[in-house]
Order: C-alpha cells, then sequence, then structure tokens
C-alpha cells in the first residue's frame, strides 16, 4: 500500500512495511550508512543513518525504522548533520592517521563520509589504541586499529558463509572483532573466502599483500619468472582500468604481463579445461560401473576447507581432481620446467585469481612436491592492477600478444566454470559430447543457471539419468542437506562459496555491486555463446596436451599430478 509522507517539506511516496531509508532512496533522497548491508536485517548499530521525525524526542536510525504515514522528516537538519558528524569524528578519534599509507585510500568508506560531511579539523581526541596487526592468515591480514566495530564482516562470516569465524570480544572501551578466543586467525575457522574483505568500510581486512615477493623476484634474473592468469581476471582488469573487455582482452593482458617483466604468461583456462576433462572422466567411470557414490566438486578452496572443518563425512566423496590454479601450477613446474630445460626451484610461479582462498591453497601440503610449491605466489585482481600501475604500463597503448605455449588457451567452457553451476555444465556438455558427438543443447542446462542458491536438475545423456546439484553460497547447504536427507541422490553436486560463484570472489575490484557481478555473470555467457572453441575437447592446447605432451613426458604421463587428497581439518589446532 502506498501513502504519502513528507521529507524535507516534500511530499513522497512510501510504501507501508519498508524502512524510512527505503522510501528516501526509492526517492532519490541520499543519505549515509555505515553499519547497514543491503539484503541483510538493519541492527542500528552505528547511528550514522539518523533523521529527524516530528514529534520524536530522540533522532531516529533510518535504515531500522518502518515508515508510518503520518511522518515528516528532515533528512540534513543542522541537528542531524551534527549527530551524523560527531558520529565520524568519534570514530576517528582513535582512528590511526595513516590514510596516505592505507590500502583503502581514496575507497575508504570513512574516510568518504569524513569528506562529505566536511570535518576539517581533529575536535575530539581520544586514546589511540594500540591494536595489534595480524598477519598469521595465509590470505587475509586484519589491522585492528583500523576497525570501526561496524560488525558487517561478523554478520557476513556468520549469515552468509556460516563459518562464524568472527566475534565481537570484551566489552565497552576493550570491544575489538577477533577470532574464538581471541586467538591469532590462521587458529581459527575462516576458509578465506575474503567476503568479510569486501564488506569492511576501512583497511581493517584485506588480503596479504605479495607484491612486494613479486617485485623482488622480478628483478631476479636466476628464475624464470610465470604468471598464470585465471579467465575472470581480464574482466576484473578491465573493470579496473576502464578497459573494453572484449574476445581480445586476453591478449592485452599477455603484452601488459610481459610488460611488467614476466617472462612466460600462460592461461589458467588451460588447467581448467584440464580440471573439466579429468571430472568428466571421473563422472564417465562412475555412470559406467554404477558406481552410486557422489562425487563433490573441490574445485572452490574455501569450500574444500568448509568441508575438511565442518563436514568431515563428505571428504570421501570430494572429487581429487585440482583446481585449474594448482594444475596449471603443477604443469608449469613439471612440464614448462622440462620444456625450458630448468629446475623447478628455478621456475617462479605466480597465479593472479580473483579468489582470496587461493592464497591458501597454494599452500596446501599436497599442493607441493619435495618441498617445491606448484604456485609460489598467488596475487588477487586487486594486487595486480597495483602491480601493473606500479610498473606504469599504459595500457591503451598496447599490442596484443599472445599467451605462451604449452598453456595458451582455453575453450569457452573454461570461462563458463567461473560462474556457479557452470563447471557443472561444462563438465556435462563435455560428458554430451564425448557420447554423442555433438554440442549439448544449452537449454538443457537451464536449471543450472538460475534459480537461487540451491538448484538441482536431471540431465539426461545417451543413456544415462544425471542427478545434479548446485549450492549457489554455503546457505544453499542446508537445502542440499534436507534435500539429501528427504531421499534425494546426486550424482554430481557443485559447491561455490561465494554467491555467483568466482564473479563474486573476494580478490575482485571492491566496488563489487550486485549490478557489477550481474555484469560479469552477463560477460561469461555472452563469450560462451559467441566463442568458437566451446569445448575443452576442441581446445588445441588440451589436445596438444593429452595426444602429445603427457604421453612424451613418463613423470606426468600417467596424470597423477592431477589429482591430490583432503583431510578432516581440526579448527583450533
Ligand atoms: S574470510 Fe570468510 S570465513 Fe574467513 S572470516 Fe572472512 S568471511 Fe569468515
Ligand atoms: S573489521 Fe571492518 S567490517 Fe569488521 S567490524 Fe571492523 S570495520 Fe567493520
Ligand atoms: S546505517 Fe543505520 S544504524 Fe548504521
Amino acid at each position: 500500500m502506498l501513502f504519502t509522507i513528507q521529507v524535507n517539506n516534500k511530499k513522497i511516496k512510501a510504501e507501508k512495511g519498508e524502512t524510512i531509508l527505503s522510501a528516501l532512496n526509492r526517492n532519490g533522497i541520499k543519505i549515509p550508512t555505515l553499519c547497514r548491508m543491503k539484503d541483510f536485517t538493519p541492527t542500528g548499530a552505528c547511528r550514522m543513518c539518523v533523521v529527524e521525525v516530528e514529534g520524536r524526542e530522540r533522532l531516529v536510525t533510518a535504515c531500522s525504522q518502518p515508515v508510518e504515514e503520518w511522518m515528516k522528516i528532515k533528512t540534513h537538519s543542522p541537528r542531524v548533520i551534527t549527530a551524523r558528524k560527531t558520529i565520524v569524528e568519534l570514530l576517528l578519534s582513535n582512528h590511526p592517521d595513516d590514510c596516505l599509507y592505507c590500502v583503502r585510500n581514496l575507497n575508504c568508506e570513512l574516510q568518504r563520509l569524513s569528506e562529505e560531511l566536511s570535518i576539517r579539523e581533529r575536535r575530539i581526541r581520544g586514546r589511540k589504541v594500540k591494536q595489534r596487526l595480524d598477519q598469521s592468515s595465509p590470505a587475509i591480514t586484519r589491522e585492528l586499529s583500523k576497525c570501526i566495530l561496524c560488525g558487517r564482516c561478523v554478520r557476513v562470516c556468520e549469515e552468509v558463509i556460516t563459518a562464524n569465524s568472527l566475534d565481537f570480544i570484551k566489552k565497552g572501551k576493550a570491544t575489538h572483532v577477533g577470532a574464538a578466543m581471541d586467538k591469532d586467525f590462521n587458529f581459527s575457522s575462516c576458509i578465506h573466502c575474503g567476503q568479510c574483505v569486501l564488506v569492511c568500510p576501512t583497511g581493517a581486512l584485506h588480503e596479504k599483500h605479495n607484491i612486494t615477493e613479486v617485485q623482488d623476484y622480478l628483478n631476479r634474473h636466476d628464475v624464470v619468472k610465470v604468471i598464470q592468469y585465471s579467465p575472470l581476471v581480464t574482466i576484473g582488469i578491465a573493470e579496473e582500468l576502464g578497459l573494453r573487455y572484449n574476445k581480445d582482452a586476453d591478449k592485452v593482458l599477455n603484452a601488459i604481463l610481459r610488460r611488467i617483466g614476466f617472462d612466460k604468461v600462460f592461461a589458467t583456462g588451460t588447467g581448467t579445461d584440464v580440471c573439466i576433462t579429468e571430472l568428466t572422466a571421473q563422472l564417465s567411470e562412475k555412470i559406467e560401473n554404477g558406481n552410486p557414490a557422489p562425487i563433490y566438486i573441490s574445485a572452490c578452496p574455501a569450500w574444500v576447507k568448509y568441508a575438511e572443518q565442518f563436514s568431515p563425512a563428505l571428504i570421501p566423496f570430494l572429487s581429487p581432481v585440482k583446481s585449474p590454479q594448482q594444475i596449471t601450477g603443477v604443469l608449469v613446474k613439471t612440464l614448462v620446467a622440462d620444456q625450458l630445460k630448468v629446475k623447478p626451484e628455478e621456475i617462479f610461479s605466480v597465479s593472479a585469481t580473483p579468489c582470496m582462498a587461493m592464497k591458501f591453497e597454494a599452500r596446501r601440503d599436497g599442493m607441493m612436491r619435495k618441498g617445491i610449491s606448484d604456485v609460489d605466489t598467488v596475487l588477487t585482481v586487486r594486487e595486480l592492477v597495483r602491480l601493473i600501475r606500479l610498473y606504469g604500463i599504459d595500457t591503451s597503448n598496447i599490442e596484443q600478444e599472445q599467451a605462451d605455449e604449452p598453456l595458451a588457451g582455453r575453450s569457452s567452457s573454461a570461462l563458463l566454470a567461473e560462474i556457479s553451476g557452470g563447471l557443472t555444465e561444462a563438465v556435462l556438455r563435455l560428458y554430451h559430447f564425448q557420447k554423442t558427438r555433438k554440442d549439448a543443447d544449452k537449454q538443457m542446462f537451464k536449471k543450472l543457471r538460475t534459480g537461487g542458491q540451491f538448484r538441482e536438475a536431471v540431465i539426461k545423456i545417451d543413456k544415462a539419468e544425471i542427478n545434479v546439484a548446485v549450492v549457489d553460497g554455503l546457505t544453499g547447504l542446508e537445502k542440499l542437506k534436507a534435500a539429501i536427507a528427504a531421499g534425494r541422490n546426486y550424482d554430481m553436486v557443485e559447491v561455490m562459496t561465494c554467491q555467483g560463484g568466482c564473479v563474486h570472489g573476494a580478490g575482485l575490484p571492491f566496488s563489487s555491486t550486485k549490478d557489477e557481478i550481474r555484469n560479469r555473470s552477463k560477460l561469461v555467457y555472452g563469450a560462451d555463446d559467441t566463442e568458437a572453441i566451446n569445448l575443452p575437447c576442441k581446445s588445441p592446447a588440451i589436445i596438444n596436451l593429452y595426444e602429445k605432451l603427457l604421453k612424451e613426458n613418463s613423470e606426468i604421463s600417467d596424470r597423477k599430478i592431477f589429482y591430490t587428497h583432503f583431510e578432516k581439518r581440526n579448527v583450533l589446532l
């Protein structure tokens, strides 16, 4: 039901049941918020969104108060502005003054609010509480001195990721956000998804930076500097640098990476095509042998850690096929090392990815051989952008270049795998082609593409009826469990931690709004519709790898390097 309210002496339409903030925003009136997150129940904790409502003694929080028919509201009265200013001044009173050195400089909500509210002097002097810098996690750095206790990270971790790794610790002035028992982050249930980093308004949470290490290696002449980048990195880079994403965008990125100083530039997409091929072989074998055990895809490293910690009963069903990053990494340290006639330790192997958990994945025990990591360092898209800027690359004026053989190309299926449900679709498409020698009609997979956080379908291919489920974000696991408890059996289950898939990865640009995430998915589907090579088995890189290179190299010909194992993990070890 629509009714009229008065805002700043003008009448606007409001809807019964909505909050004051929602009515204001719909009518183009902006007011600042801090603790609020779209689609979350408001807590009213920060009071940044206060407005004056005639007849109410206290200012009310617009994000949590429902709008009422009689309301006369002032959104920018002197009293309201003073209140908002005081909140920001109090936050700044014990905030470190190191904006110039902060990772979120020019991209910080506290800095923006301070600017918008015209705060030009430090009126309130608080005691700067020295909080420790926690760098113990392989993926995330916590700078607690920059935390403004908005609670967004706590809520995302609890309500979206369901890992419950963060909470408010202690009371009063000593309150801070920390892991269970206030231990360092590496002793926590954190699965390194980084979704808390994406919502943190300040520099209190960010990825562990590896740029300096990469720079050091770029200056060395005794190692071969190699970089692989996953298919979505190009989209993220284009977004951040204002470039147009099209079919040649990968070639532009290849050239940029060579200008920075990498000797070899490889496409992680080749590794994704291997991953799809191996998963299809696993599915095919399962169907042929009538094996009832489900296959849980393990390409999302945050999901794998979640399963190891919270669902150990699923570990035997996790596919042993490595993730695309690790498959590409192991090929670099075996096949490529061989071709270059260097030892694996003489290659410095970097991976650029939209995922923060891959920083952790690269350090897993199963991802190194004879003490040498397959991937030495992982950079997020944001870090890669910083590296590009640091090296002063003029991206508007650059010749396109091919990636390096033998990991130079990918199919469009490899790009599709970056979207929730995409890897399952890619495997089924390849299985369909192997059985019928024809491309599958994409309509077959419609149910896997949209339909909420838990999607299921029965896909008929040849004589088989394949039951598949897609869990899009970890809150979807509850529905999966309920479906299994009700007697449903699945042949293949895909779980992705970040809602939407890697298009929502925490290593992508900070301003990841829902529209941007949707746009990334659109670009992926668009590329999948138009690119000529739609399946791994049609990609020259994969044909060359499986039909020639693997056979020629006895160290890798049995393909064991593409496989790993998973183990139960004690969260608080
Ligand atoms: S990285 Fe993910 S699991 Fe870890 S604290 Fe943040 S939201 Fe929670
Ligand atoms: S770490 Fe960031 S998101 Fe979490 S409470 Fe502090 S400021 Fe808010
Ligand atoms: S944004 Fe409304 S109380 Fe924080």
